[in-house]
C-alpha cells in the first residue's frame, strides 16, 4: 500500500456533525469524525494509555473521551487535556500524551486522509465543479488488493463481457468495435487524450451533442473521467482506497451540471451500484482460488495495466532512493476491440 498520498476515506455524507466512524485505511486503524462546527478529523483509534480503541468512547462534538479511564483528547490535534484519576497535587501534564493524527480534509463532498510522512501535496479534485458535492456517490468494498480493484478502471477488454446491463450499452458483447486512443504520461500517471465520443454509452447522450471525453489515471488509484457536451458536463471520480492487503474500498462519485437531472438521482445511484457490483463480482471470483492469480499482459488491451505496475514500481523506487518521481511512460497510441 503506497504511502505519501491523500486517500479518499469516506463519502462526506456518511459522517454527520458530532459523530465518529472507525475505519482502517492503508493498514492504519483510525477514528474519523466531524465536529459540531463541521470540520473533519482523523485520529488514531487507540488510546495512548492502554490501547483501548477510541471508537468505544464518547465524542461531545469537540473532544473524545476514552471509555476505559476517561482520558480526554482534543479532536483537532489529538492532545490529551484531562486525566480524571490524577489528583491535582500530582503535576502530571496531560498534554504530554496524544492520539496519533493524520491530515484530514473534505473537498467536493468527500473526506480525504493523507497517509505518509512529510507535507501533503494538494488534494485531488475533479475539474469544473469547484466545491459541489457529487450528485451520486457510492462505496463498495472489494475483497482484493488495490491493484486488482484498479484493473477495473483501466482494462478495456472487460466491459463488453462484464458490464452488460441493458441500460448501459445497447449492443450485446458480440459486436465489438475497433477503438484507437491516444495516451500520454500525466503527473503521477497517464491520461487518454480528449476525444469525441462517437458511440457513447446511453447516459452520456444527456449532455448534448458533440460529447468529448478525457480520462486520467493517477497513483495511488484515482480515475477521473471528464465528459463535456455542448449543453452540459459531467465528471466521474473513481477512487480505489486500500483498506488492507486484501480489502479495497472503491468509491464512485458522479458530478453533473444539468439541474433537471436531480429527480433521476435515485435511479443513477442504483445504476452506479449495479455497475460497481459487476466489478466487485469479478474481484470475488478472481479471489476464489487458493493460489494467487497469475497475470499475462497481452498486447495493447493490457498495456494500461502494465503501465500501472510500472508507475507503482517507479514510485516505490523514487521513495526508497529519496529522489523525485520520474514518470516512466511515453505517449503512445493503443488499439483494441471493445
Ligand atoms: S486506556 Fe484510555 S484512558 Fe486508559
Ligand atoms: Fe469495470
Amino acid at each position: 500500500m503506497l504511502q505519501g498520498f491523500w486517500y479518499l476515506a469516506v463519502l462526506g455524507s456518511r459522517i454527520r456533525p458530532g459523530r465518529t466512524r472507525a475505519m482502517t485505511l492503508a493498514g492504519q486503524d483510525m477514528l474519523l469524525g466531524r465536529r459540531t462546527d463541521g470540520a473533519v478529523f482523523a485520529v488514531g483509534d487507540s488510546c495512548p494509555h492502554r490501547g483501548m480503541p477510541m471508537r468505544h468512547g464518547g465524542f461531545d462534538g469537540d473532544c473524545l473521551r476514552c471509555c476505559y479511564h476517561g482520558w480526554v483528547f482534543r479532536s483537532s490535534d489529538g492532545v490529551c487535556t484531562e486525566i480524571p484519576s490524577v489528583v491535582e497535587a500530582q503535576t502530571t501534564d496531560p498534554s504530554k500524551f496524544r492520539l496519533r493524527t493524520w491530515p484530514c480534509r473534505e473537498v467536493q463532498g468527500n473526506i480525504w486522509v493523507y497517509v505518509g510522512q512529510g507535507e501533503p501535496g494538494p488534494l485531488p479534485t475533479v475539474p469544473g465543479f469547484e466545491d459541489a458535492a457529487p450528485q451520486v456517490a457510492t462505496t463498495m468494498r472489494f475483497p482484493c488488493n488495490v491493484d486488482v480493484a484498479v484493473m477495473g478502471f483501466i482494462d478495456p477488454g472487460h466491459p463488453a463481457f462484464v458490464h452488460t446491463s441493458r441500460w448501459w450499452k445497447s449492443k450485446p458483447s458480440t459486436s465489438l468495435r475497433h477503438k484507437q486512443k491516444h495516451f500520454e504520461p500525466h503527473e503521477l500517471g497517464f491520461r487518454m487524450q480528449r476525444h469525441h465520443l462517437k458511440h457513447g454509452a446511453n447516459p452520456y447522450r444527456l449532455l448534448g451533442r458533440n460529447v468529448h471525453i478525457d480520462i486520467s489515471i493517477q497513483l495511488p488509484g484515482l480515475r477521473v473521467e471528464h465528459i463535456e457536451g455542448d449543453s452540459h458536463a459531467a465528471c466521474v471520480l473513481a477512487a480505489a482506497t486500500p483498506i488492507s492487503e486484501t480489502e479495497t474500498d472503491v468509491h464512485y462519485c458522479v458530478y453533473w451540471t444539468p439541474k433537471w437531472l436531480a429527480p433521476f438521482r435515485p435511479a443513477a445511484a442504483w445504476m452506479a451500484r449495479d455497475f460497481l457490483d459487476q466489478d466487485r463480482v469479478v474481484a470475488v471470483r478472481l479471489m476464489e482460488n487458493q493460489s494467487p492469480p497469475s497475470y499475462l499482459f497481452v498486447g495493447d488491451p493490457d498495456t494500461q495495466v502494465r503501465w500501472w505496475h510500472r508507475l507503482k514500481r517507479e514510485y516505490l523506487a523514487s521513495a526508497a532512493e529519496g529522489r523525485a518521481f520520474v514518470n516512466p511512460l511515453r505517449a503512445q497510441t493503443l488499439e483494441w476491440r471493445s
